[in-house]
């Protein structure tokens, strides 16, 4: 078990570029391997999430290589080309990589079985069986629609219109991927409208798809079936949900600016931003530009005064990885912020409702949690500190309180901090590379080379 303990500094300065999106590392391996012919990546995501769909994609009978740092070649078998695995698919702790994958698998006459670890085994994944099983899969899953799970594709999968009962791209997708390979035209209609990579890579790659408003405000996303996608280039962008880490910490160190190049600033997954900024943060935007299908900008960070907000609940899917962070920035803020329609965050790799709650309180935060919102009393300082968080296979909760250790008098401890790599490896790195000062417990050896 790896412990990372985060010391208090005044100080963040530097430009570093954080690892590709992960959301768009997973479509791009997934839509290179239906696609013919040969698809280039760069800048894709080397955490172990993304690994994890790499090697389900050549179990699957794609042929995925490495050409160098971040640069992957993919040559595809076409949309309902993929091959039946050997083995059974373990997906580790990504939920992104199991559910789009189940979709992807609905359109392949094939039979697959699904596991992953304790965290991904404990998720809900009902609620992507469910529109699939419209369209003909059939699913044997463990006690409470669970993982591991097996499934098999029919051969003559049906088109839907499918309506998910909560606002989730995850479910989105994997609708959208099985339509795929359904004659005709399948449809989602979104409420709440959210992240969009799906519908702009899947057009990056060739297939037709269709974005229309009813009167109501719902969003409805039509893939016209059966097309042939054809290998692409895709530059992958920065991780808006990755760069939420160092950009927070240079936003509540005493002083320094920080620069985060070509971080992807999709409206859809932008909601951090927006909030911060209402926050009172120093954030601005240069060098705005497109890659594949999907903008980006640099970031420009300085150290900022931040007060309390309420975020309302039609915000969350705009940034709902991004609630941990924000909360650590909130218990530095002057005044009180208050998060509404969270309900979503009790699902994600952990309760994520609870640990914020928890570990804040651990370190002198005054905050109060309902079933579905975060209410966090700042008072303009940070709090004390002092505390050990576990991990608990969570990756954002590990990141979140190592930033908020950066102001805390007292350094604040992460167990299992390993998890890390699942979206972000050399975090730590990167982090003292600004100015942190984050050291592995018991490991002399390593923070003498450090310090060195
Ligand atoms: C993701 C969608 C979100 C997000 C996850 C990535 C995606 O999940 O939390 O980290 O890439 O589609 P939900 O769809 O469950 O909200």
């Amino acid at each position: 078990m790896t412990i990372i303990v985060s010391h208090h500094i005044d100080r963040l300065q530097g430009e570093s570029r954080v690892p590709g999106d992960k959301s768009v590392s997973h479509r791009a391996l997934m839509f290179g391997a239906l696609s013919v012919g040969e698809t280039r990546i760069t800048g894709l995501l080397e955490g172990a999430d993304v690994m994890s769909t790499v090697a389900a994609m050549r179990a699957l009978g794609a042929e995925v290589t490495r050409l160098g740092d971040g640069a992957w070649q993919v040559f595809g078998c076409g949309v309902g080309g993929l091959a039946a695995p050997d083995d059974i698919i373990d997906m580790g702790n990504s939920g992104t990589g199991v559910r789009l994958l189940m979709g992807v698998i609905s359109g392949q006459s094939i039979t697959a079985i699904f596991t992953g670890d304790a965290s991904l085994r404990s998720r809900p994944m009902e609620r992507i069986m469910i529109p699939l099983r419209q369209m003909g899969v059939v699913f044997t899953a463990a006690e409470g629609g669970r993982l591991p799970l097996t499934m098999t594709g029919p051969s003559d999968l049906m088109p839907i219109d499918y309506r998910p009962p909560v606002a989730s791209a995850q479910i989105k997708s994997a609708v959208l991927l099985a339509g795929l390979a359904a004659p005709g035209e399948t449809t989602v209609v979104e409420a709440v409208a959210t992240r969009d990579h799906t519908e702009r890579l899947l057009s990056h790659f060739g297939a037709e798809i269709r974005i229309a408003s009813d009167a109501a405000g719902a969003k409805h996303i039509t893939v016209v079936g059966q097309p042939e996608l054809t290998g692409r280039s895709v530059r992958v962008p920065a991780d808006i949900s990755s760069a939420a880490f160092p950009l927070v910490a240079a936003l509540i160190a005493s002083e320094g600016q920080l620069r985060l190049p070509a971080v992807g600033t999709n409206p859809l997954r932008a909601g951090l931003l927006k909030t911060l900024i209402e926050m009172g943060a120093d954030i601005t935007l240069a060098n705005s530009t497109n890659a594949a299908g999907e903008p980006i900008a640099d970031l420009l960070v300085r150290a900022s005064k931040l007060r309390g907000v309420t975020v309302p609940a039609d915000r969350a899917a705009s940034m709902i990885d991004e609630y941990p962070i924000l909360a650590m920035a909130a218990a530095v803020a002057e005044g009180t912020t208050h998060m509404a329609g969270l309900a979503e965050l009790r699902v994600k790799e952990s309760d994520r409702l609870m640990l914020i709650a928890t570990g804040l309180r651990a370190c002198g935060a005054e905050v109060e949690e309902t079933d579905d919102s975060l209410t966090i009393h700042g008072n303009g300082v940070p709090p004390a500190g002092g505390a050990t968080i576990a991990s608990q296979h969570d990756h954002r909760i590990a990141m979140s309180f190592l930033v908020l250790g950066t102001v805390t008098a007292a350094p604040i401890r992460v167990t299992n901090a390993e998890t890390i790599d699942t979206s972000f490896p050399g975090f730590r790195d990167l982090m003292n590379g600004l100015g942190a000062d984050m050291r592995i417990e018991n490991d002399d050896n390593q923070n003498q080379e450090d310090a060195a």
